[in-house]
């Protein structure tokens, strides 16, 4: 027997010796045996990171009310004169004009009995600050004084932006629907709202006004979420910076995350949201916002280096991590598309359209580096220039079916097509595809079956 061949017996021998381990063996209770405790301990992992995880993205503010209320007295702008802040205050109208949600599982039964009754006065501010003790308001927290009345600060989560509800009581009111982006939320009027922009003027070094200027320009479902780090509020065509929303369900097994990709992943997004954006208490880095050319505001605050005496936001990364990749991406309910349109739509999508080559089933986008210019999609590139890589991210299709919440305020990063329509005839000229009508017809059903 040649060494080789005695090296692949042992290697048999080895191979059938674990098939006769006896049973009491492969239920070890060591978690780094495999075996049912292993598999037991992944479970268990699984079920706490889902539910940490949730918690953390619809009720924590990483300590984000020394920001939101500390600095810019956000709460004064919602109590109003009358309850101890400054101005008319903000009524449960005003707050659902402007896109805040209510979560109706959270309001208390005899404040539900009163609404029904149309007892709740929704024009006055004290019931805006009855919702937020109840933690009714999606995505902000209340902090109230010794007295248990007087709102003494207020801060922000995840969920403002990247939760709406399904306004089963009322338009606003209803059940969260965790990662379907709020479209309606005009976050850069709640910020006008504020009674302090200091925090804005001296990290961007811009008048109050202009500070005004830029936020009140974001409108419904936008934010600018790199004028931090660049500080370009307005693009050159004279538009707001700022980009939709994103749903952040359908994300797991996608590389790139955000409209632009090359941040990172959406842990990087993650902790760069709760540091940055959110303004929590935590730690961040990133040298590559030491760069002062591309990221002037950035290198000068020192954002890729914030080191916070307390950390409330590292060790809840993890779960929040977890959680995001679990949320599924909502089916389309029957009745929303053309079943035999689509299925001619499909075969056009793989085939004649090109679109699989981008968006690649049943991901819908690339495995791998999911990024392409401006010029490779028929766009400017000013937006993609503000990210690390100078490039747009394949977007993941996802619920395009979806109108009234999910796509509200169009497609692409900016909204800038309407509807699915104006998305296929962009695609039609740019990639020269001399599709029929029918053809785009036919197409489109099948976007909406995604
Ligand atoms: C003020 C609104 C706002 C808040 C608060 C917010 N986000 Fe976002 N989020 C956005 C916007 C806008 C983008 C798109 C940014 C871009 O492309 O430049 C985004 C992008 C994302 C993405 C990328 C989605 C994709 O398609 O790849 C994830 C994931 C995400 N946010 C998670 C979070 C988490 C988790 C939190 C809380 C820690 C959070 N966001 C807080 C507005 C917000
Ligand atoms: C060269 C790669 C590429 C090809 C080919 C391509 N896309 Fe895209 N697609 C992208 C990128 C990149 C974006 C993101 C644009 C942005 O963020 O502004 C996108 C965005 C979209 C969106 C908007 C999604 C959203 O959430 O707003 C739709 C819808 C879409 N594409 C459909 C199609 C269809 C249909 C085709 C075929 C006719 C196609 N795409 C071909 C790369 C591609």
């Amino acid at each position: 027997m040649s060494l080789h061949s005695q090296g692949t017996a042992a290697l048999f021998l080895l191979l059938l010796s674990s098939t006769i381990i006896p049973a009491a063996a492969q239920t070890s209770k060591s978690p780094t045996v495999g075996g049912k405790d292993f598999d037991a301990a992944a479970a268990d992992q699984a079920r706490r990171y889902l539910e940490e995880g949730r918690e953390t993205f619809r009720f924590d503010t990483f300590g984000s009310e020394d920001f939101w209320g500390g600095k810019l007295k956000l709460h004064e702008a919602i109590a109003g004169e009358k309850l101890g802040g400054k101005g008319p205050g903000l009524s449960p109208k005003k707050a659902l004009e402007l896109g805040l949600k209510v979560d109706v599982n959270a309001i208390p039964k005899d404040v539900a009995v009163a609404l029904g009754k149309g007892d709740v006065d929704l024009d006055d501010p004290a019931s805006t600050l009855l919702l937020l003790k109840a933690n009714a308001v999606v995505g902000a927290t209340g902090f109230f004084g010794a007295d248990g009345k007087t709102l003494t600060s207020v801060g922000i989560q995840c969920a403002v932006c990247h939760s709406t509800v399904d306004d089963a009581y009322a338009p606003g009111i209803g059940h969260r629907l965790d990662g379907w982006p709020n479209r309606d939320l005009n976050i850069g009027a709640i910020v006008a709202l504020a009674p302090d922009l200091t925090a804005f003027t001296e990290m961007l070094q811009v008048s109050e006004a202009d500070v005004k200027k830029a936020v009140e320009a974001w409108g419904p479902g936008k934010f600018d979420a790199e004028l931090n780090l660049d500080g370009k509020a307005f693009r050159p065509d004279g538009k707001t910076s700022a980009t939709l929303n994103p749903p952040a369900f359908g994300l797991a097994g996608v590389n790139n995350h955000t409209w632009t990709g090359a941040w990172g992943t959406v842990s990087y997004w993650n902790a760069y949201v709760g540091n940055l954006e959110m303004h929590g208490k935590g730690t961040f880095y990133d040298p590559r916002l030491d760069d002062a050319e591309k990221y002037p505001v950035a290198a000068r605050t020192k954002q890729g280096h914030k080191q916070d005496k307390e950390d409330r936001i590292t060790a809840k990364l993890p779960a929040l991590h977890f959680y995001q990749l679990s949320l599924p991406t909502p089916q389309p309910p029957e009745g929303t598309f053309d079943s035999a349109a689509a299925e001619k739509g499909k075969t056009l999508f793989n085939d004649k359209a090109k679109c699989a080559t981008c968006h690649v089933p049943p991901l819908f986008t690339e495995p791998g580096w999911n990024l392409h210019t401006g010029d490779e999609i028929g766009i400017d590139d000013f937006q993609a220039k503000r990210a690390p890589d100078g490039r747009y991210r394949t977007a993941p299709l996802r619920a395009l079916w979806n109108m009234d919440k999910v796509h509200k305020g169009g497609f692409y990063h900016d909204g800038r097509f309407a509807m699915l329509e104006d998305v296929v005839a962009h695609y039609n000229d740019h990639l020269n595809l001399n599709l029929s009508a029918e053809e785009k017809g036919d197409l489109i059903e099948y976007l909406k079956s995604l």
